[in-house]
């Protein structure tokens, strides 16, 4: 089959796009990955032509020849889904998880998203603690979100709780929560060992300044979770806009009645009292 005909293919380019029509994606901002199901390799591998074998800059045993489809270092979602082969590329991993190598893609030239540690690292342990159910990885900069980062303390409490209270669907979506890293160097392996510390727990990490990733099982739930955290953030920076305070919200007590109907759990660290 043809890479481009591929359903998980078109399902990258559309999420893709998605995210470029919401504003998240200004010039190359952002970047994506797919873990690709074994059936889907084998379903276009015939089109691979592998080239050399670089260093990922970090090391990701657990990953070992698994393929991705990750979008390319300085590449433009807003072109992703009229050049998809100049955009984006899929790798494959070697043997030890420390190399990875283009097997189809990037036509011009180029490598992978400079965030390539962070995808990895996130897939790694979102693989693990999700019995391999989550295959996608979405790093995003959301307008909203970031701004909360220069007005809110830097504490994974206070970001799920304000934002938990800013729509009621929020704690049913991202009952885990969502974790927060501090201003860091990005690009590099420390930055993507902070994050995937926090993918532990959480599906949601924001980046203070600079944006969040999202982890999820497929293109909708993860672009879904994004697009929730994002929206409840555009609600919370207007009601800040209006005034510093809230007339009336959601109470602890609301969120652990509305636990027990929608049969999540939600953790007591994010209901403290203010
Ligand atoms: P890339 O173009 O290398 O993917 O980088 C974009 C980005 O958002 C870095 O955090
Ligand atoms: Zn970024």
């Amino acid at each position: 089959m043809n890479v481009l005909d591929a359903e998980f293919v078109l399902g990258f380019m559309r999420m893709a796009n998605d995210g470029w029509e919401q504003g998240w994606h200004e010039r190359n901002g952002g970047n994506l990955s797919y873990r690709i199901k074994p059936e889907e390799v084998n379903s276009v591998k015939e089109q691979f032509v592998p080239k050399q074998w670089e260093p990922i800059g970090t090391t990701v045993p657990k990953l070992a020849n698994e393929y991705f489809l990750v979008t390319g270092s300085g590449k433009y979602f807003r072109n992703i889904l009229i050049k998809p082969e100049d955009s984006v590329c899929i790798i494959e991993l070697d043997d030890k998880g420390e190399n990875y190598r283009i097997v189809w893609g990037l036509v011009n030239g180029k490598r992978p998203t400079s965030e390539l540690p962070s995808h990895l690292m996130n897939h790694e342990v979102k693989m693990s603690v999700s019995s391999g159910r989550h295959h996608v990885i979405y790093h995003a900069h959301p307008t909203n979100v970031i701004a909360l980062t220069f007005v809110l303390p830097l504490k994974d409490e206070v970001f799920t709780r304000e934002l938990w209270e800013m729509a009621t669907e929020c704690p049913v979506v991202f009952p885990d929560g969502i974790g927060v890293v501090p201003w860091m160097v990005p690009g590099g392996r420390e930055i993507a060992a902070a994050t995937s510390e926090l993918m532990k727990q959480y599906d949601v990490a924001i980046w203070a300044h600079h944006g969040m990733f999202a982890s999820g099982e497929d293109f909708d739930l993860t672009f879904g979770l994004m697009h929730t955290v994002e929206k409840s953030a555009e609600i919370l920076v207007k009601t800040l806009s209006m005034r510093p305070d809230k007339l009336q919200t959601i109470t602890p007590q609301n969120f652990r009645d509305l636990a027990v109907d929608f049969k999540v759990s939600l953790p007591e660290k994010f209901l403290y009292e203010k």
